[in-house]
């Protein structure tokens, strides 16, 4: 068994890394969420019943231990709603952790107003305005609200024209977290200690990263592997394997840069196929091809060690079936997704059999993938050059082939 192993998202987020966590969790003596807030929308399928977890990692449902890290932004009302769910939760949340207010909500919607056609399209979870405010030094830790220091967002609240009184909600924030609060990075490194294992799982997806994905049209968060070390203080290096997420096509919703994005009926085939609305927000998902300039980009970043293929049954019975392999810049091609940033990236494709209609559930009763399926994972294997450990065909927890 693995000792301590991260699930990251390869593409804009909605991989399909909830099935993946909980499927893995098993496992696992405890699951830790680094990075993000409640803009995750995480979806399992248990029994045919569809719970999404926003803020919560995804393993409540095997009752294993759960930690919010030091890296990720806690709305308290949604920590207890979600906590509510789960009767004997085994849940810590950093100290340090950062505590988002209603302010930060309020000024999220604020300023996706008054960007106007450049909006973001967030969440609306108040990410931004939360990240900013730890960096502003103005926001409130979990430690602080225990402590009963009041919210004072001071110069920031009256530059934008927010007067609420927040001291109440605090009041009440505090009774939430108390019970959870505590230093996650020394109960980690203590259950590594003594031989436990620990499953990490990432939110949203690479090409979402502050710094690394598709600038502004990010989060606010790191969302990359290497960040466990900051987000979770959780040692990269001590990590032993690292799991990328990525469906056999390319979503994202939300604005920003997409090159092998789809429209017409083909898209819409595949948004009402693969049910590509957004788990937290309902909003329709952007739909295009697989794009490997971009996976490769992000098997990198995140120093991958195995590649879970995720929804390839959506793409059967199209009658065609393309992966983007290069990119043409200002009439040049190149490998490399930072081209982007700078040009206009029109992707250059490869064209493959395309996967019939089959039989799905019997496919993955038989651990097997029919013969054009599997043509693709070997296309993308020999281009990404990391193994595809797992094809997921299907959202139940059954539908999944290993490789
Ligand atoms: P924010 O994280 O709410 O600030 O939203 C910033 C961008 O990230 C928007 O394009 C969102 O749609 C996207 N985003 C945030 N969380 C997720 C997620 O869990 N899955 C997919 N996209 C997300
Ligand atoms: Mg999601």
């Amino acid at each position: 068994m693995m000792m301590s192993v991260i699930i990251v998202g390869l593409q804009w987020g909605d991989e399909g890394k909830g099935k993946f966590v909980d499927y893995l969790a098993r496992d696992f003596d405890a699951v830790v969420r680094f990075n993000g807030g409640s803009n995750a929308g995480h979806t399992v399928m248990v029994n045919g019943r569809k719970v999404v977890f926003h803020l919560l990692p995804s393993g409540a449902l095997w009752g294993k231990r759960l930690f919010i890290g030091p890296g990720v932004t806690v709305n308290p009302e949604e920590l207890a709603q979600e906590a509510a769910l789960f009767p004997g939760l085994k849940l810590g949340v950093d100290l340090r952790a950062t505590v988002l207010t209603p302010f930060e909500v309020w000024l999220d919607r604020k300023m996706e107003e008054m960007r106007g056609k450049a909006a973001i399209g967030t969440t609306g979870r108040g990410i931004g305005p939360s990240y900013a405010g730890r960096m502003f030094r103005l926001s409130l830790r979990v430690c602080d609200l225990l402590s009963g220091k009041p919210p004072d967002y001071g110069p920031l609240a009256g530059a934008f024209g927010y007067s609420e009184d927040l001291t109440g909600w605090a009041e009440m924030a505090r009774k939430e977290v108390e019970e959870f609060a505590g230093d996650v990075p020394s109960e980690l490194m203590e259950i590594h200690d003594k031989g436990g294992s620990l499953l990490f799982e990432s939110a949203q997806g690479s090409l979402l990263d502050i710094i690394y994905g598709t600038y502004p049209y990010v989060t606010s968060s790191n969302t990359i592997a290497p960040y466990v070390s900051v987000g979770a203080g959780f040692p990269f290096s001590m990590v032993d394997s690292v799991m990328g997420v990525s469906k056999a096509y390319q979503t994202r919703v939300g604005s920003g840069p997409f090159p092998t994005e789809l429209d017409g009926e083909l898209a819409e085939g595949i948004r009402r196929k693969g049910m590509e609305y957004g788990s937290t927000t309902g909003r329709p998902r952007r739909v295009g091809w697989l794009d490997l300039v971009s996976l490769k980009y992000s098997v990198r970043l995140n120093q991958t060690n195995s590649i879970i293929l995720t929804k390839l049954d959506v793409l059967s019975g199209l009658g065609r079936l393309r992966v983007a392999t290069k990119y043409n810049v200002d009439g040049r091609p190149t490998d490399s997704f930072t081209s982007i940033f700078t040009g206009n990236a029109v992707p250059e494709y490869t064209d493959l059999d395309p996967i019939p209609d089959v039989d799905w559930a019997g496919y993955a009763r038989e651990g097997r993938l029919p013969q054009q399926a599997m043509k693709l994972v070997e296309f993308i294997e020999d281009q990404v050059k990391v193994k595809v450990s797992t094809v997921s065909v299907g959202q139940e927890r059954g539908m999944t082939v290993e490789l």
